[in-house]
């Protein structure tokens, strides 16, 4: 087909986790043969998104430059509107794709549907029911469903979250997780940790980004880390520090300096995924931390009240344990003494996908748009 026949799917991306994810949708509509793919980067993020594109192989076509210095939330969502509406507009798309619920995907989708442009949700229908917890993940996420053309959800549990919400039943489609796609691209490479860890001390990955957890969360989350350090000597503790300068200066004040605790700047994606494999137990507030180390068989401690990832508590890797140190401490007792060398959980199926999300997502977009002739055929 020709470039002028093609059909123009832009995909919206602005931070690492929708790098991540949407890296093998964009590799799959690269590859086909009638979709003209765009990728607008947003960078929500900056630093952490380039070495995701690097690992797969990915260059946005348009770098709209949103990332400011500890931006609040009303100054980034004002700059993704505008910048988003006016390059959308740009690139006058048959059809929009974006993914999970930060604001970069919001945005996208105020402006798809301003545009009148068909928008698909990636990651869609996942829900804590409670507006302040992910904060602003979840108001994100119901608004974005109700913005929509198409919702692709990764499991069951999500589908029904939307059915409640009245979402017509047509336009969902359950796919599985990108991030699985993803983690199966990252498991066939060997990549180096990139951190000089001790082969003899059973490894303990701690992550912790989310904006509910700012503050004295924090803090009281790294005393835990404290306690457990002191606690287990023959554990050692490794904390990719994410770039948010209101985690930085806690972590370093609270933990720096302890011997078995290497604070490091975030892990380029594959070093993580090695990371991940490596460690006896997880504890982090992140999303898609839970979906992976469901599918790696790896235990994790989520540092929140809530998930929406409920699917990963049911199967029994992910505990849900908040901020509360004497939780955090009891329950990594627990673990520790159940793994005894970091060997992974023996366990049914990952529910969050088979890996083959983004073919998925994409035929169903190329069906999609069959009734619709193309601009050039139109013009
Ligand atoms: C954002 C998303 C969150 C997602 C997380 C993934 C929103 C509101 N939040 O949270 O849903 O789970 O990304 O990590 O959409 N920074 C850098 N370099 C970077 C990235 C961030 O310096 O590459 C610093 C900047 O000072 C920036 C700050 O981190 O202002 C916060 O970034 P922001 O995207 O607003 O929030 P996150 O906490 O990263
Ligand atoms: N990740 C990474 N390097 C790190 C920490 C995390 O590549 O140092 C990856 C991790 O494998 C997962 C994603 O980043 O795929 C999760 O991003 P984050 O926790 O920032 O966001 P969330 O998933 O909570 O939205």
């Amino acid at each position: 087909m020709s470039s002028q026949t093609r059909q123009t799917v832009v995909c919206v991306v602005g931070t690492r986790p929708e790098a991540i994810k949407m890296a093998p949708v964009i590799r799959a509509l690269r590859a086909s043969s009638w979709a003209r793919c765009r990728v607008i980067f947003t960078a929500q993020h900056r630093d952490l998104v380039a070495p995701v594109f690097e690992f797969f192989g990915v260059q946005p076509d348009v770098d709209l430059d949103v990332m400011r210095p500890g931006q609040s939330l009303a100054d980034l969502s004002n700059r993704l509107l505008a910048s988003l509406h006016d390059s959308l507009r740009r690139e006058d798309p048959d059809f929009v794709l974006a993914q999970g619920d930060t604001t970069t995907v919001l945005a996208a989708a105020l402006a798809s549907y301003m545009l009148s442009a068909p928008f698909g949700h990636i990651e869609a229908g996942l829900r804590t029911h409670r507006l302040d917890s992910p904060f602003p993940e979840e108001a994100n996420r119901v608004a974005v469903s109700h913005l929509s053309t198409l919702h692709f959800a990764p499991t069951t549990a999500a589908r029904e979250n939307l059915l409640h919400e009245g979402i017509e039943r047509a336009s969902i489609h359950i796919t599985g997780n990108t991030g699985i796609d993803a983690l199966h691209l990252a498991a066939r490479r060997d990549s180096p940790l990139g951190a000089k860890l001790d082969p003899d001390k059973r490894l303990i990955l701690v992550t912790v980004h989310r904006r509910e957890n700012q503050g004295e969360p924090l803090r009281r989350i790294c005393e835990s880390v404290r306690a457990i350090h002191e606690s287990f000597e023959d554990v050692e503790i490794l904390w990719p520090v994410h770039p948010n300068p209101a985690i930085g200066p806690v972590v370093a004040e609270i933990v720096g300096g302890l011997p078995r605790v290497r604070l490091v700047e975030p892990l380029s994606y594959g070093s993580f995924v090695t990371a991940m494999k490596r460690s006896a137990l997880i504890l982090s507030d992140s999303g898609g931390i839970q979906e992976e180390a469901t599918a790696l068989r790896k235990p994790v401690l989520v540092l929140r009240q809530v998930s929406e990832r409920d699917e990963a508590v049911r199967c029994g890797v992910a505990r849900l344990v908040g901020h509360d140190p004497a939780t955090i401490v009891a329950e990594t007792s627990r673990l520790l003494g159940d793994a005894v060398d970091g060997r992974p959980l023996a366990q049914a199926e990952s529910p969050f996908g088979d890996g083959r999300a983004a073919s998925r997502i994409v035929s169903i977009v190329k069906k999609s748009l069959n009734p619709v002739r193309s601009k050039a055929v139109r013009a």
